[in-house]
């Protein structure tokens, strides 16, 4: 007796459909018309069923907070942090609190059951940390929280940094952060990358660093990050948030870079929606778009996945953490128009940031966590194309959140027509 059974789920780029059968919240079994009972049954109706999303960049601590105590009147990155800087010490234990858990609710909802967040210690009460922690304890039956301990106004700038990152790793954040472009000078942030992965080497942790978040082509903490990846042998627990100024760097640098990230096997988080809205602020005319070449690096064969950063908050005013917005924004900024590309653009909201985060038991198939969400739709593109509702969300064989198919109405001529179909579906 399964405990699950979903029919004719269509599987990724398996144009098969099948039925799923799960025991025990594991995927149990994947065959064509499964026989046997189950406690429920779900027909999916040949749609699109994909693993869960997964948010590889997010702060968990900022969110929901837009327009507290003022709005971003610039639209830059600094002015968000001086901004962050205002806010952050009005906060509570409890308001930290309220706003991680109304948006890991948001975060369900939209069929996102994988996060990484920074959480900011450069406040040395780390109010946030603790309410974070609690959130991750909370939420762990419904989505797998990953926090980083994120100096955000730098390792070696911010007085008691130090101190206080490493108090947090105590406290029990899984990841160490850092902000090198954020730093007084070059060699400060080189320095600090040097500092931050020696202390993941020693403690056996993975590093996910904010790392030239600039339009300054000569930003080039990335080259040290993947040095010192290569040097303290931590080959692939690495990643390297934004890279924005590889957008603006010269091609022949790059050429020399990419071979240096590849060495590392360097994680890359691009964040589509914030890298095209806060990147290129000095720019006139032509703009840059500020986001990292995400198609050359995959090209390059090197893991590339979205996040969405910031949800309401000092730096972005929009969003409510649909990672196939994000999918959406991140396509159209790379130009990624094939077909592979479009899928590979799926895959960055998906399969490639569920490495990036390590997840284990990820993925459909028998003997992993029976976790997956089924699309209004029929394939991964039609998923960008359209950004379906999520029918389905379940996590651990269990369905945690449900939205019904769209069944709009048109008026043409003073008629009526329901449509039984999403806009737009293809067949
Ligand atoms: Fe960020």
């Amino acid at each position: 007796m399964l405990d699950l059974i979903v029919q004719n789920a269509r599987l990724g780029d398996r144009q098969d459909v099948c039925d799923i059968g799960v025991k025990d919240g594991k995927i149990a079994i994947i065959e064509k018309n499964l026989s046997g009972k189950a406690t429920r049954t779900i027909d999916a109706q040949n749609r699109f069923v994909t693993p869960p999303f997964v948010d590889s960049h997010f702060h968990l601590d900022s969110t929901l907070s837009y327009g507290q105590p003022r709005i971003n009147q610039s639209g830059t990155l600094l002015e968000g942090i001086a901004l962050w800087g205002e806010l952050n010490p009005t906060q509570t234990v409890e308001n930290f609190h309220a706003r991680a858990m109304e948006f890991c609710q948001w975060s369900i909802a939209r069929g996102v059951l994988g996060l990484r967040s920074h959480v900011d210690v450069t406040d040395e009460r780390l109010l946030a940390v603790e309410a974070l922690l609690d959130v991750r304890e909370k939420m762990k039956p419904y989505m797998d929280i990953q926090l980083v301990a994120f100096p955000q106004n730098g390792y070696l700038r911010s007085p008691g940094a130090k101190q206080n990152l490493a108090r947090a790793l105590d406290m029990g954040v899984d990841v160490i952060g850092g902000i090198p472009h954020f730093e007084r000078t070059m060699k400060d942030g080189a320095h600090s990358v040097r500092q931050l992965c020696e202390i993941a080497a020693e403690k056996g942790l993975l590093v996910d660093m904010h790392c030239d978040e600039s339009d300054d082509p000569l930003s080039r903490h990335i080259e040290t990050l993947s040095a010192q990846t290569t040097r303290l042998g931590l080959e692939g627990r690495v990643t390297g948030s934004h890279l924005t100024s590889m957008h603006s760097m010269d091609n022949y640098y790059v050429s020399k870079l990419m071979a240096l990230m590849g060495e590392a096997d360097m994680q890359v988080v691009a964040n589509p929606l914030i890298n095209i809205t806060l990147q290129a602020r000095h720019d006139t005319y032509p703009k840059r778009r500020g986001m990292t070449r995400i198609k050359e690096l995959m090209e390059a064969g090197i893991n590339v996945a979205f996040g969405h950063d910031c949800v309401m908050d000092p730096w972005y005013s929009l969003g409510s953490h649909d990672m196939l917005e994000v999918a959406h924004m991140g396509l159209h900024v790379g130009q990624m128009t094939s077909v592979e590309q479009i899928q590979n653009c799926f895959d960055a909201v998906t399969i490639n940031a569920a490495k990036v985060m390590q997840l284990e038991n990820y993925g459909i198939a028998p003997g992993n966590n029976a976790d997956f969400v089924i699309l209004d739709c029929n394939s991964a593109f039609d998923a960008i194309r359209l950004r379906p509702a999520r029918l389905y969300v379940v996590r651990r064989g269990k369905v945690i959140a449900s939205t019904a198919q769209a069944n709009p109405t048109v008026f043409i001529d003073g008629g009526e027509t329901t449509i039984e179909f999403t806009i737009g579906a293809t067949k």
